[in-house]
């Protein structure tokens, strides 16, 4: 049977130029990156830094970890961080701000990522007010997911900054997915990541490597983010055997094989869109589709139906289902694509 699993851009496959550098790996290749001693890890970490345009990088095994070596390096036990309401680390990362670091979250909100700014002042706690514990950080997530992977504006992240600066935060981005971002808007990453004290982006999403992620900034918060690392059990040994891939991950050609996926996206929505059915897209910017349902109806029930028909995709809310883009997916698997859904929602949805 046919499947095209559009739940999300981590269930990405090795490229062949993945499989063949990993092949061409030797014993000298490999060290104990516990120790600083893995050649590739090494090689990997300076060209991450280089590309992110930070003074150094850790090499980390998931876009969790990584977010959270980056607040437990940024805070201390107590503090205040404002975080997005629809955040990936506010929703999914098993609230280990909270019980790992000992840090009090607040979220904001946002239209589409982008705070607003005079709400977010009031958030601020009073620094003077012995009462209140101290807000120290604030992090963005760009391309925003559960928004359908919408791109944070450079001159948003820079009226972040300002914000950041002006109440004595440290900016967090998680850019789990900002080359999509970069990519999208056609400009180098550095104009996001330029602004932010620190950043975590995934090796394993649209850049399709099995494992891993970077988290980049200052020397010094790498040298406590990688103590970190240690504390969570994130200190690999040979880890060259996975941080390979990611050699091959920030290669230019590779980071704009990423225009594929936004294409199909673009692809995707136009057709599903072109039956007339009471839903509505937002035109996607970079690789995540998201229908929304203007009908109540059992959205489990459509899930499991595309499912039967080949198409995998999650649900984000009781009315949103989101199909990603990624490696391993083309114009023809879109087309099918489009064709199992259109026909699945017509089945469950009334023409108005
Ligand atoms: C925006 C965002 N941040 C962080 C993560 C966490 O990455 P990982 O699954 O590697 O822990 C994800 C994963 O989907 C994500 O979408």
């Amino acid at each position: 049977m046919r499947i095209v699993d559009l739940r999300s851009d981590t269930v990405t496959k090795p490229s062949p130029e993945m499989w063949e550098t990993l092949r061409s790996l030797e014993n000298s290749d490999l060290g104990d990156d516990v120790e600083g001693e893995d050649p590739t890890v090494n090689k990997l970490e300076e060209k991450a830094a280089k590309l992110i345009g930070k003074e150094a990088a850790l090499f980390v095994t998931s876009g969790t970890q990584g977010n959270l070596v980056s607040l437990l390096s940024l805070t201390n036990p107590g503090d205040e961080i404002l975080l997005e309401e629809l955040s990936h680390i506010y929703k999914n990362e098993v609230g280990s701000a909270a019980r790992i670091g000992g840090l009090m979250i607040r979220t904001y909100p946002s239209i589409k990522g982008v705070p607003l700014f005079d709400q977010l002042q009031t958030l601020i706690r009073d620094k003077e007010d012995i009462h209140e514990p101290p807000t120290t950080l604030f992090s963005v997530e760009n391309t925003h997911n559960y928004h359908g992977g919408v791109i944070v504006q450079p001159e948003v992240l820079k009226d972040m900054r300002d914000f950041s600066e002006k109440n004595s935060l440290k900016l967090h981005l998680d850019g789990a997915r900002i080359f999509n971002a970069a990519v999208g808007l056609g400009v180098p990453v550095t104009e996001f990541t330029k602004h932010v004290d620190s950043v975590m982006f995934c090796l394993s999403k649209g850049l399709s490597c099995p494992v891993g992620s970077i988290v980049a900034g200052s020397k010094e918060f790498i040298k406590s983010a990688r103590r970190y690392r240690k504390m969570l059990g994130g200190g690999m040994r040979q880890a060259a055997i996975i941080a390979s891939f990611g050699l091959i991950a920030l290669e230019p050609k590779w980071i704009k094989r990423l225009e594929e996926d936004h294409k199909n996206a673009k692809l995707l929505a136009e057709g599903i869109e072109s039956y007339d059915l009471p839903i509505n897209i937002d035109k996607p910017e970079t690789n995540i589709v998201i229908v929304k349902l203007l009908q109540k109806t059992r959205i489990v029930k459509i899930l499991n139906q595309l499912g039967k028909e080949g198409i995998l995709s999650f649900n984000i809310s009781k009315e949103k289902i989101r199909f990603v883009t990624h490696y391993g997916i083309n114009e023809d698997d879109i087309q099918f694509s489009v064709q199992k859904i259109g026909n699945t929602l017509s089945k469950f949805l009334i023409y108005k």
